[in-house]
């Protein structure tokens, strides 16, 4: 199966990349790292090469650079060349916005059919930062045929999508999410048995046709992103 990078590189070598052209969700309460997690796949995809839409509903174009630059990636350089494309639909910016994609808010407010139709063919790689409150309207059936939906129709382009769902989104959304994706992380904080200290810590939750560790793995934001730091034991 072809594989494609995590963007984080004691990731790669755990797990050897992320399964290409399927969805892969990323959940974790806010600040635990979901965005920075999405700009650094981007970024080192893009750098490879592969054409990238990131979708954002929570901050826009300029934050996300700027976050990207205080981990030294410049992304506007891989912008000019036409690898990554940002798409911003948030707030109230999202209703004046004309973007080269005529993605409407719609999309996000959970029709996600939207997608389908306007990506640029040669897409790779689609990050939606996140799924929030625009699901929470839903029932869960729709819900549930919106995900589906999008998660086959990605599939059937290979593109690889990578979802973050943010703390908002209900239980039962997640769990169904979970259940659907190809792949899941779960982003957290916890402490620390042994040092009672607080770290954060990664659980690949499913990743199909790959092995993947059992114990929870600790990272940390650095100052040039995520990096995982050592394993702990998932018997403490
Ligand atoms: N340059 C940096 N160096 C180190 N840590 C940073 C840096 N920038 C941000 N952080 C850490 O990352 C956290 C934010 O991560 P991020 O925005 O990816 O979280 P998130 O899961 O997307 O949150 P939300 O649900 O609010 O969108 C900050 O709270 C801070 O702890
Ligand atoms: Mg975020």
């Amino acid at each position: 199966m072809e594989r494609i990078k995590t963007g984080i590189s004691e990731l790669d070598d755990i797990i050897g990349g992320f399964p290409a052209g399927k969805t892969i969700i990323i959940t974790g309460d806010p600040g635990n790292g979901k965005t920075i997690f999405g700009l650094q796949f981007a970024y080192t995809n893009c750098l490879e090469g592969k054409k990238t839409v990131y979708v954002s509903t929570e901050e826009d174009a300029p934050e996300l650079r700027q976050q990207g630059k205080s981990f030294g990636w410049n992304l506007e350089a891989i912008e000019k060349k036409g690898l990554l494309n940002f798409v911003e639909l948030a707030g109230y910016r999202a209703m004046e916005i004309k973007t080269a994609l005529s993605i409407s808010l719609e999309a996000v407010k959970g029709d996600f059919t939207q997608f389908l139709d306007n990506l640029p063919v040669d897409t790779n790689i689609l990050i939606i930062d996140s799924l929030g409150s625009h699901v929470s309207n839903l029932t869960s059936s729709e819900f549930r045929d919106r995900f589906n939906l999008l998660v086959y129709n990605m599939s059937q382009k290979g593109i690889t999508t990578f979802i973050l769902l943010g703390g908002v989104v209900s239980r039962e959304f997640v769990e169904f999410a979970l259940f659907s994706a190809y792949g899941a992380i779960q982003l957290m904080k916890r402490e620390n048995p042994y040092t009672g200290r607080r770290e954060r810590v990664m659980d690949i939750v499913k990743m199909r046709n790959t092995k993947t560790p059992v114990q929870l793995l600790s990272y940390e934001i650095s100052s040039k992103g995520i990096i995982i730091t050592s394993p702990i034991d998932s018997s403490d």
